[in-house]
């Protein structure tokens, strides 16, 4: 079968571990897709600076470019990665790729949380795919989890430590005595942090993150002006040590609640007990726990940032793509313009 051709936008963090884990693991990538996954062409900031990170050899046929423009619409692509980040240039981007016949692949929950209903309108129009397993969670399967495997649930609440950078600093500030700016730093140095990291410290990132799981788990539009808000930024050293004698962990929480006939949407630092799993939960490490009317209460973990974990995600859903019918070109859009499930929940 022909490779799937890949065309990547984006060489930071998760760029780079895609990049290394679709090397590393090429032969049992392929073994599992039923054909190879081949990158064919990569924008990039620094053209200089990326042939330098990953070697001339290494790059082999791969057209390196500083014109993501170009790599979204490139005519021997079928799959766009956009690993940039942003919503600006990256809207445009995945709006024409996905208007030029390709399917999109991205870790980008900025982007889904602020426009996803317009990309995943314009994704079913064009029959082709949106996947974001990587924009949540990292490296926890839980858009396929809520898609898939909890398919047959009415779910009533989702639950979640969802951005590894607040939750770093947290167990930091506990463990090591750092103050929040030093304990942000290290989780800069690490790689965890959004380009903008008030994003991650004010809460904005978990709440993107959040309506994403909820439009999977209840059917709802994704919409983040809808998520209540509040971050970690004002808990000092002593605030975590006075909850950790009274037996409490604290967790910046997102939170996804069925109220009746509204849902209930919020980020905040909360006093967890130590008989929930998320408190148990540390460093850049994400927690997610959902109940279901079938399946009932089951609980998720595992690295939440960085770029192997995250690519891990990325090539599951570039995997995905491959295993397709080749001549399906066209894909199996979904059919249906919202980026959650195909069950809206007035048909509950
Ligand atoms: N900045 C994010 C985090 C990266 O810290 O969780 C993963 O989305």
């Amino acid at each position: 079968l022909p490779a799937l051709r890949v065309g990547m936008i984006g060489l930071g963090t998760v760029g780079m571990g895609t990049w290394s884990v679709l090397q590393r693991n090429q032969s049992l990538i392929a073994a599992r897709a039923g054909r190879g996954i081949e990158l064919v062409a990569l924008a990039v900031r620094d053209r200089v600076r990326a042939a330098e990170k990953l070697g001339d050899a290494a790059l082999g046929n791969v057209e390196l470019t500083s014109d993501p423009h170009y790599v979204a619409t490139h005519p021997d692509i079928d799959v766009l990665v956009e690993v940039a980040g942003g919503t600006g240039p990256a809207h445009d981007w995945v709006q024409a790729a996905l208007a030029a016949g390709k399917h999109v692949v991205t870790a980008n929950k900025a982007l889904l949380a602020t426009h996803g209903e317009a990309l995943a309108a314009s994704a079913a129009t064009h029959g082709r795919q949106l996947a974001y397993e990587a924009a949540v969670a990292g490296s926890i399967p839980i858009i396929k989890t809520l898609r898939e495997a909890l398919a047959a649930n009415r779910i009533d609440a989702v639950a979640g430590i969802l951005n590894g950078t607040s939750n770093y600093i947290l167990t930091r500030m506990r463990d090591a005595g750092l103050d929040f700016e030093q304990a942000l730093a290290e989780a800069q140095a690490l790689g965890y942090a959004e380009a903008d990291p008030t994003f991650d410290v004010d809460g904005i990132d978990a709440a993107h993150k959040l309506t994403l799981l909820a439009a999977n788990a209840f059917g709802v539009p994704v919409n983040f002006d809808a998520v209540h808000v509040e971050g970690i930024r004002d808990l000092q050293r002593a605030d975590i040590a006075a909850a950790a004698e009274l037996g409490y962990a604290v967790k910046l929480l997102a939170v996804a609640r069925r109220r009746g006939n509204a849902l209930e949407l919020r980020v905040h630092p909360a006093l967890v007990d130590q008989r929930n799993p998320l408190a148990h939960i540390h460093g850049a490490t994400n927690g997610v726990s959902v109940h279901g009317d079938a399946s009932g209460a089951a609980f998720y973990s595992g690295a939440g940032a960085g770029g192997e974990p995250t690519a891990s995600a990325v090539v599951a859903d570039l995997i995905d793509l491959a295993r397709l019918p080749v001549d399906n070109v066209r894909g199996r859009g979904h059919g249906v313009p919202t980026l959650g499930t195909h069950v809206r929940e007035g048909d509950a």
